[in-house]
């Protein structure tokens, strides 16, 4: 796997190229720009696909450990890109086509029923592709599931949860029943001791905080039997199995650990639906989307198609199982690595609730930060550098990372320590 340390050299090694290779001045923007192909003029409805440059796996690939948008599986790249000119024999890119045409409605059909598969969604669940991101969700949650004057139960264990408990506010009445601000978003509590509102309509979890790296392990339970569980489950979504039954519902952006940036998914109850506070926008309403199959007005296309092929090679892999066990082994490389250097490296985060997918960690010595991302970027290890809120270093390893980009990292890690004693 080579590292692009500029952009000529990245260009310089991209098949694109290769007679510039030969050339003896480093060339401007401008002339590294691929040409266009010439085309000539053709009576035929459908043109033949120009040859590819043939991109092989592993070529010019650098470990992303970005939060998201985040690194995807190579194979769903290629996929899509042998896929892209010519849908299935369409003429034109799935990108080009209708919403409502046979082609579109195969896909979004084939990643619903995939997703269903990996996570065992029960029949009285709706799964809907939606737009607006996770933060929209912030809104359409209460809007769907409360009056104005309806209580809710918010546990904030972060910035995300905390921006959902703000948004709340102006559409019912939360009470954040704990929040781990005080600890710095390092801790989960005890559910035994959490002081539930008995008439709250939800209990509103973040299952993963991306940007301080704690995850729920396992879930509370609404005390008000009426109550449901909802969970923001951007970063953990499809990571490993969940029992989807003990939610009303489960939202996640995809861009994270199922795809490009563009789609919300949200598995909802289907008895919650149809209850939207009046003022609720048609886009929020959960009704209005469960009605038209995610099909109430254009939908992101080629992202739900691109989910759809990571539902496949999930599901190719064995099932979220065995993707599980992919990514504790993953973490656990990472978190040994930090908790055996005698502390150089320091992750804050509670053991028992260390979250899988995202890994923050300060060195002891800080002023070594930019260095260390700086150094690492250059082994071909990017997007180190931990949220602008907190500083220090995040290491984002979803699904998608390899193992051996996280044991590079470590390796790199190792070699950092050994000459910054
Ligand atoms: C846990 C969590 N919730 C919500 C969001 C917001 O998602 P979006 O940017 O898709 O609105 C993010 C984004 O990183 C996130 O990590």
């Amino acid at each position: 796997m080579a590292a692009a340390s500029t952009p000529q050299s990245f260009l310089l090694q991209h098949p694109l190229y290769p007679s510039l290779k030969t050339l003896s001045y480093i060339p401007s923007k401008q002339h590294l720009r691929p040409r266009p192909r010439l085309s000539t003029v053709s009576c035929t409805a459908v043109h033949p696909a120009p040859a590819s440059p043939s991109v092989t796996k592993d070529q010019d690939r650098i470990f992303n450990f970005a939060a998201g948008p985040a690194t995807l599986p190579e194979s769903v790249i290629l996929k899509a890109q042998s896929e892209l000119y010519n849908y299935h024999g369409s003429g034109m890119s799935i990108m080009e086509m209708s919403h409502r045409g046979k082609e579109f409605d195969a896909v979004i059909k084939r990643a619903e029923s995939d997703l269903r598969l990996l996570l065992a969604v029960p029949d009285d669940y709706a799964v809907l592709f939606l737009q607006g991101g996770a933060t929209t969700q912030f809104a359409a949650v209460p809007l769907n599931l409360c009056e104005p004057d309806d209580a809710a139960d918010y546990i904030v264990t972060g910035s995300w949860g905390d921006k959902a408990f703000k948004e709340a506010q102006k559409f019912c009445k939360p009470n954040l029943i704990w929040s781990g601000k005080s600890d710095k978003y390092t801790k989960i509590p005890p559910f035994e001791g959490l002081e539930q509102n008995p008439n709250a309509k939800y209990l509103h979890i973040c299952a993963n905080e991306t940007i301080h790296g704690v995850e729920f392990k396992n879930y509370p339970t609404p005390s008000n039997r009426d109550a449901i569980l909802v969970a923001d489950m951007s970063s953990n979504f499809c990571s490993k199995p969940v029992d989807v039954s003990k939610f009303g519902v489960i939202y996640a952006g995809a861009q994270k650990n199922v795809g490009p940036s563009g789609v919300t998914i949200v598995i909802v109850r289907k008895d919650l639906i149809g209850n939207a506070q009046p003022i609720t926008p048609v886009m929020l309403d959960y009704k209005i989307h469960a009605d038209s199959a995610s099909l109430y007005n254009t939908p992101p296309c080629f992202t739900i198609y691109i989910c759809g092929l990571v539902f496949e090679d999930l599901l190719e892999q064995g099932g979220l199982v065995e993707v599980e066990k992919k990514n504790a082994k993953k973490a656990g490389i990472l978190y040994d690595a930090i908790d055996g250097s005698d502390g150089f490296y320091v992750c804050p985060v509670e053991k028992s609730v260390r979250s899988l997918m995202n890994v923050p960690f300060t060195l002891q010595k800080t002023d070594l930060e930019k260095k260390f991302i700086e150094e690492a970027a250059k082994e071909g290890m990017i997007q180190l550098k931990g949220h602008r809120s907190v500083g220090g270093v995040r290491a984002s390893i979803y699904n998608a990372m390899p193992l051996a980009g996280v044991e590079k990292l470590v390796a790199f890690m190792k070699d950092f320590q050994a000459r910054h004693l």
